[in-house]
């Protein structure tokens, strides 16, 4: 049996399934991951992102953040791998995608139950006040960028390294790995606490863990009961195949 085959007899066989996501499954849509040879912390220093940093030298972290998550992510696309997840909601196949990244694609592509682990960029909050700015309502021409409300900075509003994960999204993500039957892993690496947590605690609590990515990462060996090598939208086109889903175009 192939193991598109396989992956889809798990997935039929399962009465609730949780996508878990990280930046490779928005590789395809022209996002850099953050680890590998051509990975973003390769070219940047993750430091910039810490939050004391952003707050002590905010002139310096946010022409790179605007670099990185605006001038350059901001025209990213969903790709197939988005896009086939979000029929499986439909589907009733799929209830909940959680995800490490902040680039909206998951939206974008139509998925309605999406937990962002890590935030999301679209939003800009006051430091001081805050309030609450869609990234389309501030000129990022201005350096750092400040509240029109009380002059506080403006921070996007993604979790930056030393700030804590969104409580609602944490709470209802161990939930998920608490009820699910199978956990289908999407590009990522595995690397990042607490985020990393939440696939071994689903293991753990007895569900089935499908993973999808180029190579092998710190889950493959230790919980995935499937390993797909593969880009995520081969994956996910494989997986829907099997499953006799058709994709529609973009
Ligand atoms: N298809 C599938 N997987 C891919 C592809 C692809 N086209 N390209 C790369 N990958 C895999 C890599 O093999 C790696 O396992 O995606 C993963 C990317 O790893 P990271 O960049 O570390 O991404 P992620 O695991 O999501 O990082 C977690 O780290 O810096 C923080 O907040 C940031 O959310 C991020 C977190």
């Amino acid at each position: 049996m192939s193991i598109y085959k396989k992956a889809a007899e798990m997935v039929k066989h399962s009465g609730r399934i949780t996508a878990f996501t990280g930046a490779g499954i928005s590789v395809e849509s022209g996002i850099p991951p953050f680890r590998g040879d051509d990975g973003l912390w390769s070219k940047y220093d993750p430091a910039l992102l810490d939050i004391n940093y952003f707050r002590a030298y905010p002139e310096k972290s946010w022409p790179v953040i605007k670099e990185i998550f605006y001038d350059f992510f901001g025209k990213a696309k969903p790709n197939a791998a988005h896009r086939a997840l979000a029929v499986l909601e439909k589907n009733g196949m799929v209830q909940t995608v959680i995800t490490q990244n902040i680039d909206n694609l998951h939206q974008e592509a139509g998925s309605k139950e999406v937990y962002e682990f890590h935030g999301n960029s679209q939003y800009l909050i006051c430091d001081s006040c805050a309030g609450r700015y869609h990234v389309s309502e501030v000129n990022l021409d201005e350096m750092p960028p400040y509240c029109r409300q009380c002059g506080g900075l403006l921070k996007p509003d993604f979790v930056f390294f030393g700030e804590a994960i969104p409580q609602g999204v944490y709470a209802r993500s161990v939930r998920e790995a608490q009820l699910s039957d199978l956990f289908i892993l999407i590009g990522t690496t595995g690397e990042v606490v607490p985020a990393s947590m939440i696939p071994p605690l689903a293991k753990s609590r007895g569900a089935s863990i499908i993973e999808i990515n180029i190579d092998p990462s710190n889950y493959t060996e230790r919980i995935s009961d499937l390993f797909i090598q593969a880009k995520a939208t081969e994956g996910m086109i494989g997986l829907m195949d099997a499953l006799g889903i058709p994709l529609p175009p973009e």
